[in-house]
């Protein structure tokens, strides 16, 4: 028996016991800081990507019972994302203002049946365009700024029109959160909220969920010049700033665990709602991670959706947030 190191501070105290280390942990996750996108598609039977295996796109009336279940199992929103028809996308992404689209639908659908949940749609016109990018090209491929956000004035309309409770545009052009705030105020639309994707980030991540949607095989190029530059932190401050300043509720970092600097310096700074996205790449590595056998899904789920919360996000939009729920309701 050795004399012993009489420390005074013993780190490992706490953490001796189960009930003990419950009563020190300093973050809680629970299924109501989850939002879970779903994928519309125009068929009529359930579509799974192979790219994100344990993810489908759904038809509407399907879209409604994940709604419902989401519901059930304390998810307070999901978020929407339509495959489009390719004979619907067109260079100018009109298909976006169609009030009968596939987004709209589901919306409709959702709030009808399950007016209790949140719904997220996301404003960018990449589901809709025949080029794949999230705006109007020229004719040297340039994504235009300012005829771009005039689109996704009128497409934030449309979907507030359907009953979206939370417009969150993934474009990353300059001024559309104050131009879509501006509008919506002049429509009546005063509680309808914004969720700006803030920091988003040209990432190498974005690759299933591109797939999802349909757009893989037609993005010409890539989008670097709208998405940020992954070496560049100050600058994700000032677009947080900015659409703050335009009418932002909450900002987004994205992608998620990659990007965890990002959202403590946003969080500290500002001191507002910060939401991250865990994204189609960062899941399908989680998957890949448990098909190879080195990796215990649940844990790997739930340790990396308490990293945002740590992080000091309110909330992660995750692929896995349905499996992360029912484990979080034991
Ligand atoms: C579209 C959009 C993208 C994602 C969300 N909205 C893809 C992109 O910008 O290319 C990515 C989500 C994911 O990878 O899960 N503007």
């Amino acid at each position: 028996m050795t004399a012993g190191l009489h420390l005074p501070t013993r780190m490992r105290r706490t953490r001796a016991t189960g009930w003990s280390r419950a009563l020190h942990g300093e973050t809680v996750l629970t299924p109501a800081d989850l939002i879970w996108p779903l994928f519309i598609t125009a068929g009529d039977v359930e579509e799974p990507i192979a790219t994100l295996p344990g993810v489908s796109r759904w038809p509407v009336k399907d879209i409604v019972k994940r709604a419902k279940e989401a519901r059930d199992l304390g998810i307070p929103c999901v978020a929407l994302f339509p495959n489009t028809p390719r004979e619907l996308r067109t260079d100018d992404g009109r298909e976006a203002l169609n009030p009968d689209n596939l987004m709209c639908r589901a919306t409709k659908a959702i709030k009808d049946a399950v007016p209790d949940i949140g719904v997220l749609t996301d404003v960018a016109l990449d589901p809709y365009t025949a080029h794949g990018h999230d705006g109007l090209i020229d004719t040297k491929g340039y994504v235009l700024n300012d005829a771009t956000v005039e689109v996704l004035v009128g497409q934030s309309l449309n979907q507030a029109h359907a009953g979206a409770d939370i417009i969150a545009p993934s474009d990353m052009m300059d001024g559309r959160i104050g131009a879509i705030r501006m509008a919506l105020e002049e429509a009546m639309l005063p509680n309808v909220q914004i969720m700006s994707y803030a920091a988003k980030y040209a990432s190498a991540f974005y690759g299933p969920f591109r797939d999802a949607v349909g757009a893989s095989g037609l993005l010409q190029g890539d989008k670097k010049t709208y998405q940020m530059d992954p070496a560049n932190a100050e600058e994700a401050l000032r677009e947080v700033a900015l659409d703050l300043e335009e009418g932002a509720d909450s900002v987004m970092v994205k992608p998620g665990l990659p990007y965890l600097d990002i959202i403590v310096r946003v969080k500290q700074t500002f001191e507002v709602p910060v939401f991250a996205y865990q994204v189609s790449g960062e899941y399908a590595m989680i998957e890949a991670a448990v098909a190879a056998g080195v990796g215990d899904r649940d844990k790997l789920v739930l340790e990396t959706l308490l990293a945002f919360k740590r992080a000091g996000c309110s909330g992660v939009l995750t692929y896995h947030a349905r499996h992360a729920a029912k484990l979080l309701n034991g």
